[in-house]
């Protein structure tokens, strides 16, 4: 049960700070977005390079991009433990996957609210990570939707059946009232922005959280 704190909802004037303030989370989440997959902008590589010079964690990038193609194998090369990139946009995901896996970094999909999960099954062999967006990707502090808790299950019940360890992490809406929910369905990794950087310990709030996540974890 791993909890990945969002630094969208962080103070972007004190980043460094920010980073520090989770060094108990098991990462940061980095959501990069390009004001074209979605209708909001934050940040790209040379910020990136910049976190990872100094995040007491491992980096988990979010790429809200398009053309992931050809930009997510930058964000393994810069050093993100993980990139996930969305299926919406990607013209190859096998290839896009294995370029980040190459590259060294652990390679994730993401797919959004309104995308079916069971037309890229098939990629859970060149995957480490599904991440089933729980809020349509673009902004932090929107409302949990829990009609995803069913494709949360597609995908624990499609890792069963492939083996291998698949993680599946879910982001939008994560807290602690909506966090074991998640568990039960089957997400193992927790994106959480308001409810960690929203809070006035985040670090407390990353303690809470994956306490709770613990308590209702699916059962394997
Ligand atoms: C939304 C981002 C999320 C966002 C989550 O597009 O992918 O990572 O920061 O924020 P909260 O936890 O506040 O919903
Ligand atoms: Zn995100």
């Amino acid at each position: 049960m791993q909890i990945s704190p969002s630094i969208l909802s962080a103070d972007f004037a004190n980043l460094e700070r920010e980073l520090k303030a989770i060094a108990n989370a098991d990462w940061a989440h980095v959501d990069v977005m390009d004001n074209h997959f979605v209708p909001n902008l934050t940040l790209g590589l040379p910020v990136v390079e910049a976190l990872l010079r100094v995040s007491p964690v491992p980096v988990d990038c979010h790429l809200m991009i398009d053309d992931p193609d050809r930009w997510a194998p930058g964000y393994a090369e810069a050093g993100a433990r993980s990139v996930t990139f969305h299926v919406e946009a990607a013209a190859d995901p096998v290839a896009t996957a294995r370029a980040i896996r190459s590259a060294g970094a652990r390679a994730a999909f993401a797919v959004k609210p309104g995308t079916a999960f069971a037309p890229y099954e098939d990629l859970l062999p060149e995957v480490d990570m599904v991440l089933v967006m729980t809020v349509e990707p673009g902004f932090g502090g929107q409302s949990f939707m829990a009609d995803q808790m069913a494709k949360v299950r597609q995908v624990r019940e499609a890792v069963g059946r492939h083996g291998g360890e698949v993680w599946i992490q879910v982001d939008g809406g994560v807290s602690a009232a909506t966090i074991e929910q998640c568990a039960e369905a089957g997400a193992d990794v927790f994106v959480a922005g308001s409810a960690v950087y929203g809070q006035e310990s985040a670090a407390s709030a990353v303690d809470e959280l994956r306490a709770l996540a613990e308590r209702h974890r699916h059962p394997a």
